[in-house]
């Protein structure tokens, strides 16, 4: 049985924001659901998360149901914080406690925790840094065993050079932190109810505690201001880069690849630098993505180009499509077979049909082209009266020259050809030709006007 406490509570003021700290985001998520995400893989009967500074909005951001908040009205210290949970935690169970604001823990580290927990044991995650300020450092006897945490400002210049220090990771059986927690005392330094003086008071039942260190210090680094928050950005990114290149994914730099999110990638996949992912990000086999592309909640299929520059969120592609340099596609946009939106085109809500292409300068928006069309460089669809939204259909193999403004809800019909500037506002059938502009007249002899004094 698992308890999970996640302490969540703290201000942040290093942050210098109004938000709290465990909402700053590392790879587009809160620094909080990450932990949670994490704790999740543990499958413990709860997650108890304590919050307080900035509680309400903590708690809408992480709305889920097997996450339950405990609030810490005031924020006297991590030992307090735990104890604010204490009546949710079950005495068989073992507690594992977190911080909200350490994301980068791994699962693997918290069950070999976990597993070290039994009634003569509690278990304790420490790590060596090369500068251990700040943290509570690990005292040890002579024989190796735990017998205190000392935090920094209580601590004495022979404890100031510890070098192993908490990470505030711990685990013990809910029985054990239930005896302990009433015993803290805040007469320290800080005037605060430390969590870590129950590693005194189980060495002094004779309890064992035993430690462990993280495979990597960026599991246990906190976030406390800016310049963490972005060297956990840059870790996160790169162990992803190193593992999407693992199962196959070329990138040109994995310095200069991210991701906010999730992004799958078949076979022979090639990503250029700079890319940014975002949401669900799906790639079939053999796609190029040149440098500088945006890909939002993107399923890509096979064979496809998205060349630089280009920008695309809640869209698809389908086998065989080409997209940029500098296309914008918007959301609702689906890419069928074979179809190509080239540079200086936005879509949205738009379905391209297999084969079609839109390659120069054009909005296409709230239309459904079919297959095989050619929509000629700066055709607009207007689709906006100011007030509502009106669609615009074109039929198979329709030619529309270039410069067209398609005046929605209008339709254009399969083979249909439209000549080049013209304002289309009713339908044209299939195989007709419509050319719809101010006729053209030439005038012999022209004399251009003179300046009159
Ligand atoms: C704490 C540990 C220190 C350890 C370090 C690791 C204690 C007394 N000290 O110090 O040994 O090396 O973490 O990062 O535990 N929180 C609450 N309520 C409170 C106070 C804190 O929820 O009343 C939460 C914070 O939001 C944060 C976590 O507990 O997520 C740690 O609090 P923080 O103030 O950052 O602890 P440190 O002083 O860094
Ligand atoms: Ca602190």
């Amino acid at each position: 049985m698992l308890d999970i406490v996640v302490l969540a509570a703290g201000k942040g003021t290093r942050m210098k924001s109004d938000l709290p700290k465990v909402l700053h985001p590392v790879a587009g998520r809160p620094l909080l659901q990450h932990v949670i995400d994490t704790a999740r893989l543990l499958n413990s009967d709860a997650i108890h998360v304590v919050v307080g500074h900035g509680a309400d909005q903590v708690k809408a951001c992480c709305t889920a149901g097997d996450v339950h908040f405990v609030l810490q009205a005031e924020q006297l210290g991590t030992g307090h914080a735990v104890q604010q949970a204490v009546g949710h935690l079950r005495d068989n169970a073992v507690v594992l406690v977190l911080y909200g604001d350490v994301p980068l823990i791994q699962e693997n580290t918290l069950r070999s925790m976990i597993a070290q927990v039994n009634a003569d044991a509690m278990a304790l995650l420490t790590v060596d840094l090369r500068d251990p300020s700040g943290y509570g450092r690990i005292v040890r006897d002579g024989g190796g065993a735990v017998t205190a945490i000392v935090e920094q400002k209580d601590a004495s210049p022979a404890q100031l050079s510890i070098c192993e220090v908490n990470t505030g990771v711990m685990a013990m059986r809910g029985v054990d932190l239930k005896r302990w927690l009433p015993q803290l005392s805040s007469e320290n330094a800080q005037g605060e109810y430390y969590l870590t003086d129950i590693i005194a008071l189980a060495q002094a039942e004779g309890m064992l505690v035993n430690t462990q260190q993280p495979a990597s210090e960026m599991e246990v680094l906190g976030v406390n201001d800016r310049q963490q928050q972005a060297q956990l950005e840059r870790f996160y990114q790169q162990n992803l880069a190193r593992s999407l290149m693992t199962e196959g994914l070329t990138l040109l730099d994995p310095a200069r690849f991210d991701c906010r999110g999730r992004l799958s990638a078949g076979r022979d996949v090639i990503i250029d630098i700079n890319c940014l992912f975002e949401g669900d990000v799906r790639l079939g086999n053999n796609v190029s993505i040149g440098p500088n592309c945006c890909l939002k909640n993107v399923v890509v299929g096979n064979d496809v180009v998205i060349k630089a520059n280009s920008v695309l969120e809640d869209a698809s592609l389908a086998d065989d499509c080409e997209v940029g340099p500098f296309a914008r596609v918007r959301p609702g946009t689906d890419l069928q077979r074979g179809a190509k939106i080239g540079n200086f085109v936005e879509t949205k809500k738009a379905l391209i049909g297999p084969g079609s292409k839109v390659n120069h300068l054009s909005y296409v928006g709230d239309a459904e082209i079919g297959s095989g069309a050619n929509i000629g460089a700066g055709t607009i669809t207007c689709n906006y009266d100011g007030v509502n939204k009106f669609k615009t259909e074109i039929g198979d193999d329709a030619f529309i020259g270039s410069n067209t403004s398609l005046v929605a809800p209008v339709k254009v019909g399969k083979g249909a050809t439209v000549g080049a500037g013209s304002t289309i506002t009713r339908a044209v059938d299939d195989n007709q030709l419509s050319v719809a502009r101010g006729q053209q007249r030439n005038k012999d002899g022209w004399k251009r006007p003179t300046k009159t004094k």
